[in-house]
């Protein structure tokens, strides 16, 4: 096979990976938890040619050189030497949510682009191979190649620090619904973030804790104990943060409407409604409730000052090969 087409689809952390201790191999300081978002996706075919003379990469219809181009020939560097051939590749990827809409796309790229990849170079690799060389594109793309709510756990080596399901998509019926709030200023991207994270004070103690918030964070998912979530999930995003304003340089990613948003969901939680935070390296919060509140929840989100748009996902399934051969 020198052609293949995967998708895969980005997805929120409930427990956050941020800080490496190898940021080479991408080998997070903790474990984290996710859910994958269904109907946003990358879609990725890669082709390997004997004529080319260098990798090309071509995102939304236009050719990316530079930057974005090493890091996608850094991983089709690594399955050349697995599959033990040379032909470079074309690598044509398109997401269908806009890159202004405040979700990393770099997950469901890093994922599909593994996944696509290794099958065009014809490697059959299991799931932890594939959530391993994902990981070395974008760390949180090792979450977005299992199924539904998934868990990277920390691993001591390259070998072990891969993600596996721990529950798939229908099993809870939570909603992310993303409060999109602009934000003027260019962002620090991730990157940056975790290489600065152990400047921090307060990184050492956010790491040392995350077994038992892990824990805490799995058994909620695995009893639909949407109280105990809330409390793990809000208290896991506010520590982030952090750790984040307490770098040197200080990332402040809040913003006044972030804030007002938060408070509404302490709010309408105080109302009765199961309702609960958090948020990534940007401006806008990811708020999640159960299926039965999301048509409210988008609602008042929306009556919100300064809220842009609301974007509404439930939990999605595993990243998948769409098409393989010419
Ligand atoms: C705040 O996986 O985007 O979203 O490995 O540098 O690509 P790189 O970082 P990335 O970091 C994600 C950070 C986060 C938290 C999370 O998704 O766990």
């Amino acid at each position: 096979m020198t052609t293949a087409t995967a998708i895969a689809n980005p997805n929120l952390a409930f427990i956050k990976y941020w800080g490496n201790r190898d940021n080479v191999l991408r080998l997070p300081m903790n474990g984290s938890i996710s859910m994958n978002l269904d109907g946003l996706y990358t879609r990725t075919t890669v082709s390997f040619q004997p004529s080319l003379p260098f990798d090309e990469l071509i995102i939304n219809r236009h050719e990316v050189t530079g930057a974005g181009l090493d890091r996608v020939a850094y991983i089709l560097d690594i399955i050349r030497g697995m599959a033990n051939i040379h032909e470079r590749a074309e690598v044509m990827t398109e997401n269908n949510f806009p890159a202004g809409a405040g979700i990393a796309s770099s997950a469901s790229a890093f994922a599909a682009l593994a996944l696509a990849g290794s099958k065009a170079a014809g490697l059959d690799l299991s799931e932890p191979e594939l959530s391993r060389l994902a990981r070395r594109g974008s760390g949180s793309a090792a979450r977005s190649i299992p199924s539904g709510f998934v868990e990277w756990q920390v691993g001591t080596t390259d070998e072990d620090s891969f993600a596996f399901s721990i529950a798939e998509p229908d099993h809870w019926k939570l909603v992310d619904c993303v409060a999109i709030v602009s934000a003027s200023h260019k962002k620090t991207g991730s990157t940056e973030g975790h290489s600065i994270a152990p400047t921090s004070p307060l990184q050492a103690a956010r790491v040392t804790d995350a077994p038992r918030r892990l824990e805490l964070c799995r058994n909620a998912i695995l009893n639909c104990d949407f109280d105990a979530f809330t409390s793990i999930v809000e208290l896991d995003s506010d520590m982030m943060h952090s750790v984040m304003m307490t770098s040197t340089p200080a990332l402040h990613y809040w913003k006044p409407t972030s804030l007002e948003v938060m408070n509404s969901v302490r709010t309408w939680r105080s109302e009765g409604i199961p309702v609960c935070y958090t948020m990534d390296a940007g401006a806008n919060v990811h708020v999640i409730c159960l299926d039965s509140e999301a048509h409210t929840v988008e609602k008042r989100l929306r009556e919100i000052r300064g809220v842009t748009d609301v974007l509404v996902a439930v939990a999605g399934g595993a990243a998948k090969v769409v098409k393989n051969g010419d």
